[in-house]
């Protein structure tokens, strides 16, 4: 009777195991890596130039999530990304010595951990008042980044791209290592 009492708290026990490897799974699937203009278009100053709104009007169709990133692709010749702080700096196409961030590879994954609006300009101070220039708003719990690769990404290399493919590959291991864990319980 103990010993079946035992085994059924196991059984419990696996499958709240389980379902927590596998929301954790699904959580970090759902991740998206949006393309700053869409495929095409991407951050670039012509695209600005025939409609100014044209990355606004981007953004307001992206739904922008936590653990998403945004990729910035460029010639980091004519342009870069800064991130401002302030609504005022980017309604002034102000480009701050200190912005919150900033970007220059031309192959750019930024990731976003928290809720909040964020701000993002070309950093050629000409650029953004014709238009390299956009707000998006992210919503969700705090997602941590996923570390980036050691010694990378080196200048021109496509590291930082990689750095959102952690999340998907994060979760299978997870998964497998509770599974193991599980195993484990099901044969003591
Ligand atoms: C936003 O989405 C709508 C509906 O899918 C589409 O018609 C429109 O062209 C999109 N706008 C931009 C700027 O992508
Ligand atoms: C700019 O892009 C070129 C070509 O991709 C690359 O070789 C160079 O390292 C980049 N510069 C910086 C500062 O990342």
């Amino acid at each position: 009777m103990a010993a079946m009492r035992q085994g059924s708290g196991d059984v419990l026990f696996c499958a709240a195991v389980l379902l927590v490897a596998v929301s954790s799974f699904l959580e970090g699937a759902v991740a998206v890596q949006h393309v700053v203009g869409g495929e095409v278009s991407k951050w670039s100053f012509l695209h600005a130039n025939n409609k100014a709104s044209f990355y606004n009007d981007w953004a307001q169709n992206v739904t922008l999530k936590t653990g998403d990133s945004l990729l910035f692709q460029y010639n980091n010749a004519t342009h870069s990304v800064l991130q401002l702080a302030t609504e005022a700096e980017f309604t002034a196409c102000t480009v701050p010595k200190t912005p919150v961030d900033k970007w220059v590879t031309g192959n750019d994954a930024v990731f976003i951990s928290k809720a909040g609006t964020y701000y993002f300009i070309c950093g050629t101070p000409v650029h953004c008042n014709q238009g390299m220039k956009f707000t998006i708003a992210a919503t969700g719990d705090f997602v941590a980044a996923p570390p980036r690769p050691v010694g990378a990404p080196g200048p021109g290399q496509t590291a930082n791209h990689a750095a959102p493919t952690a999340v998907f590959s994060g979760a299978p291991s997870l998964l497998l290592s509770l599974l193991l864990i599980a195993t484990t319980f099901v044969t003591l």
